[in-house]
Order: structure tokens, then C-alpha cells, then sequence
């Protein structure tokens, strides 16, 4: 196969991918009352405030920052029809004043140094990875401003081979919570809180919404093998869920800049 047909393969992929995360609220795991919960960790936010969203997706949880917290919000997201979703999602709310979405990518960053509050990231750190997430993004932020990410993490020492085997394949920098602490310490903020997401964070607010899509999607896309192994994965993935869910899962982590 030729490049140019590789490269056209890897579009429609994520265009397929857009287009069903697309019809979910939610992109990843997470619930409004867990960002409730974060939010809870952090002071000191005013009108003036400056506060990014870094993979922000359609904005689920971003619309829920907006509504709990004072401040200008940008949300940042590589895909552009995500970002298009987010700023009719922030229109529908009359949101639009505080809150926009640009395309971008958080490895990529525009900011001035020092001049955030608040770098809020839920399920989308691990795009470039949780120690370098968190060591890049920290010259943006004043000194005194938060940092608040949700991270794939063990919650044991050990675990069944099945499951240590997909992440190893899918995300080798998972790892146990007290190890992702000390990262986050390291990497120059003090670890104001960490806590589990719960289970329905997963189930019903992310695997549930895509049963309907996943039915939906393989009916428009009959015969197409790229749609169906996606399909296919995301079951997958939701299974292993189900199995696994004692030995690992989100973790919310908030650190503050000294
Ligand atoms: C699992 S989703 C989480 C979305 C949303 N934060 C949520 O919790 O529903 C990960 C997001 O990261 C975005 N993303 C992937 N790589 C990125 C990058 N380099 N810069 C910015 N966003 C990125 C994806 O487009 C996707 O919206």
C-alpha cells in the first residue's frame, strides 16, 4: 500500500472517531459532580481569572466549569469539529462571553508564562503523557495557579495479566496513584488532592451513551472493517472495564504551582 492510500486511511479514522464521539456529551469517563468535586480544591478564581481546558472535546465538563466558576475559559482541542460542538454547546448555554473553543494542541501551546489560573485537563493528558503534560503546561501558570487532570492509574501493586497487558500496549505510563503523586510533586506542584472517579463515570456516563451510537454506527457503516474494529474496540475496552475495575481507573489529580 502506498503512502498517500496510508494516509488517507489514517483520516477517515479519525473522522470516524470524531463523528462517533461526536454524538456522545462525554469523550472520556467523568461525571459533572466529579468536576464539582475538583473545582471544590480550588481557590482563589475570580472574573479575571484565566482558565484553559486542554482536550476539551465537545466541552461536558467544561460547561460545568463555566457554570460553577468565575473566569475566561478557552478550551483547546486538535479536532476542529469538537471545537465547532464546544462553541455551540457554549452558545446553547449563553455561555459565549467566557467561554471558547479553539483548535490547537496542547503540546503547542500559545500562552504567555504566567498568565493562567487554572490548566484543567479530563481524559486527554495522556495524549502527550502525564509528566510531560505537567512539566510543559507549568510555565503558563502563575505562581499560586492549579493544575487539575484525570489520569489512567493502578490501584493496586499487581494485577491479572490480561489487563496489565492492554495498557502496556495502550498507555505504559499508567501507574499506581501514590507514584503518580510524586510525579506530580516533582514536576513542581504541591499535590493538593487526589481522589477515584467513581464507577458511574464509566458506566453510565461513558459506556452506557455509547451503546446506542455503537448499534447506529455499524448500520451506517455495514461492510466497512475500519468501522467495525473500532466498534469492536470500544467494546472491548468496556469489558475489560467491567472485568478489571478493581485493579485500575481515573484518578483526578490537582497540584498547585509554589
Ligand atoms: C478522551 S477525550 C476527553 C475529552 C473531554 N475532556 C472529556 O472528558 O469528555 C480526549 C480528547 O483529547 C483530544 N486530543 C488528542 N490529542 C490532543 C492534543 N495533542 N491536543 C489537544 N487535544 C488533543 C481529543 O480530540 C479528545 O477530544
Amino acid at each position: 500500500m502506498s503512502n498517500t492510500d496510508n494516509t488517507s486511511i489514517h483520516e477517515f479514522d479519525f473522522s470516524l472517531i470524531c463523528e462517533y464521539f461526536s454524538s456522545t456529551e462525554r469523550q472520556g469517563p467523568g461525571s459533572p459532580e466529579v468536576t464539582l468535586k475538583a473545582l471544590s480544591f480550588i481557590d482563589n478564581l475570580r472574573a479575571e481569572s484565566r482558565i484553559v481546558d486542554l482536550g476539551c472535546g465537545t466541552g461536558g465538563q467544561t460547561m460545568v466549569l463555566a457554570q460553577n466558576a468565575p473566569g475566561q475559559i478557552t478550551g483547546i482541542d486538535l479536532f476542529p469539529d469538537f471545537i465547532r460542538l464546544f462553541n455551540q454547546n457554549a452558545e446553547k448555554l449563553n455561555l459565549q462571553e467566557r467561554v471558547k473553543g479553539e483548535v490547537g494542541s496542547m503540546d503547542n501551546l500559545s500562552f504567555q508564562e504566567e498568565e493562567l489560573d487554572l490548566i484543567w485537563s479530563e481524559g486527554a493528558i495522556y495524549n502527550i503523557g502525564f509528566v510531560r503534560g505537567l512539566t510543559e503546561w507549568r510555565k503558563f501558570l502563575k505562581t499560586g495557579g492549579y493544575v487539575a487532570v484525570t489520569e489512567a492509574s493502578w490501584f493496586t501493586d499487581e494485577r491479572p495479566e490480561e489487563i496489565e497487558r492492554f495498557w502496556m500496549d495502550a498507555y505504559p505510563e499508567i501507574d499506581t496513584i501514590p507514584n503518580k503523586v510524586t510525579q506530580m510533586q516533582k514536576a513542581g506542584y504541591v499535590p493538593v488532592a487526589s481522589f477515584i472517579l467513581p464507577e458511574n463515570c464509566w458506566t453510565e456516563n461513558y459506556h452506557v451513551p455509547q451503546v446506542a451510537v455503537q448499534e447506529a454506527f455499524l448500520k451506517k457503516y455495514a461492510g466497512n472493517k475500519m468501522a467495525e474494529e473500532f466498534i469492536g474496540f470500544q467494546r472491548y475496552e468496556a469489558e475489560l472495564y467491567s472485568k478489571y475495575k478493581a485493579y485500575y481507573g481515573y484518578v483526578f489529580y490537582i497540584g498547585k504551582k509554589i
